[in-house]
């Protein structure tokens, strides 16, 4: 069976304790160091922003996996460039030019993400899959930490690797919100390659151990 990346959520970890936290993630199994920007337009919640990204970046070792919950993230491409985003991604419920953002995030040397809410359609990305390099689909809808995953997910899952296939796309797919050991392997099976993972990972006993477990 084909491994997933992990994706560890910082918003569910410890602000009080937030090194302590990246470096928890530094010494795991896990791929990337998940951060979710909120704006609280484009949902109904205020993350957290530039300084408090700033201070992950310091501790973290791994790549940085910038998940933009924002409107018009044109506005701050440069910025996460500057603050060393290796993947970001936009929304596309909040991009009137996707090409073009696409573009500008690879521009200045990024990986482009795009993230889908539960109800958008996987065949909006038919013109512009090639051109993408993550495919984010929100297995929640996008605000908060701790939801429960919606089982719809698989199928837009098998649908999307089927685009990706036809299409002779490179994208990877990632799946974020209410990712745990019960639906993991069913979303590997799928097509999934990276497991985005909040709760599950920071809320357990042994961090380490359920990055572990999560890689299946
Ligand atoms: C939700 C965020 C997720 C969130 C996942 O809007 O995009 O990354 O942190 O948290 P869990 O894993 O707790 O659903
Ligand atoms: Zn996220």
């Amino acid at each position: 069976m084909r491994k997933p990346s992990i994706a560890p959520s910082l918003l569910a970890a410890d602000f009080g304790n937030l090194q302590r936290d990246v470096e928890m993630v530094n010494a795991s199994e896990a791929e990337y160091h998940h951060i979710d920007v909120m704006d609280g337009v484009f949902v109904p919640n205020i993350s957290y922003g530039m300084p408090v990204v700033k201070a992950i970046q310091k501790s973290a070792t791994k790549p940085l996996d910038v998940h933009l919950m924002i409107v018009d993230p044109d506005r701050y491409i440069e910025e996460f460039a500057n603050l060393g985003a290796s993947i970001l991604t936009v929304h596309y419920e909040a991009c009137t030019h996707l090409h073009r953002t696409l573009q500008a995030i690879k521009a200045h040397g990024m990986k482009a993400g795009v993230a889908l809410n539960p109800h958008t359609n996987i065949m909006l990305l038919e013109d512009t899959i090639q051109d993408i390099d993550v495919v984010l689909i929100m297995s929640v809808n996008p605000g908060f930490g701790g939801q429960s995953f919606i089982e719809n997910t698989y199928e837009k899952v098998k649908a999307l690797k089927a685009l990706i296939k036809r299409k002779k796309s490179s994208a990877l797919i990632e799946i974020d919100g209410g990712v745990t050991t019960q639906n993991s392997q069913k979303l590997v099976e799928a097509g999934a390659d990276i497991l985005v993972a909040g709760s599950f990972v920071f809320k357990s006993d042994d961090p380490l151990k359920t990055i572990k477990e999560l890689k299946g």
